[in-house]
């Protein structure tokens, strides 16, 4: 996954062995659509709010928190929250709430789509292997989020040998767990309460019209 992130790569010989290894920092990922393009499901201005402002205050502060920590910081952000426990201790609450966050936004962006997609080939054929058909998936993925208790996301997620749907909270990260991520919807008040208010079921409902299932499609089959 792209992180944003660019740098330059210390080498051992020697030709390289002066060279000041330089880390930009995470960066907000562009969105992959226009801000209206989830419209009527998620509203322009919910957009516009949750990517410019809420994913880019992840990214800042996760930026923030691994300042002089460049050990860490020359990893991918998708490998330091996976290897969370080998964060220093003084920074790993900041990065598990902040890098979980800027992964976790840069995750969910292109896993919607106003494409009006059914699932099909082999994630569809693992939906109906684990949950019977495409309705008893959307019916337990629905009713997971809307029964997440305070802030957090509903995953389903591959673990290694079949598909599972998780709720995790605040920023938590699957990847912490060793699962791999294929699919998730943010039930963070932020995402949702400009329209739907404290009607998070409907939210449910309209992002079900969005999933991007040719996207889930290509994360589960990097996974097989
Ligand atoms: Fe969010």
């Amino acid at each position: 996954m792209d992180t944003g992130c660019k740098g330059y790569e210390a080498r051992n010989g020697s030709y390289w062995k002066n060279i000041v290894v330089v880390k930009m920092k995470f960066e907000l990922p562009k969105l992959p659509y226009d801000y209206n393009a989830l419209e009527p499901y998620i509203d322009e201005q919910t957009m516009r709010i949750h990517h410019g402002k809420h994913h880019q205050a992840y990214a800042d502060k996760f930026n923030t928190a691994l300042e002089g920590h460049d050990d860490v910081k020359n990893k991918s952000a998708e490998e330091i929250i996976q290897n969370l426990n080998t964060v220093p201790e003084t920074i790993r609450t900041a990065v598990r709430n902040f890098g979980g966050g800027y992964i976790n936004h840069n995750f969910f962006w292109p896993v919607m789509k106003n494409d009006n997609q059914q699932p099909d080939g082999e994630i569809a054929e693992a939906i109906a292997k684990k949950f019977g058909n495409f309705e008893k998936f959307k019916e337990t993925f629905s009713n997971s989020a809307a029964s997440l208790f305070g802030s957090g996301w509903t995953w389903l997620v591959f673990n290694g040998e079949y598909l599972e749907i998780l709720n995790l909270p605040n920023q938590d990260s699957p990847l912490t767990i060793g699962k791999t991520p294929l699919l998730a919807i943010d039930v963070w008040e932020h995402a949702y309460y400009l329209k739907y208010q404290n009607r998070r079921a409907d939210y449910i409902n309209a992002f079900m019209n969005i999933i991007n299932w040719q996207q889930v499609e290509k994360l589960y089959k990097n996974t097989q």
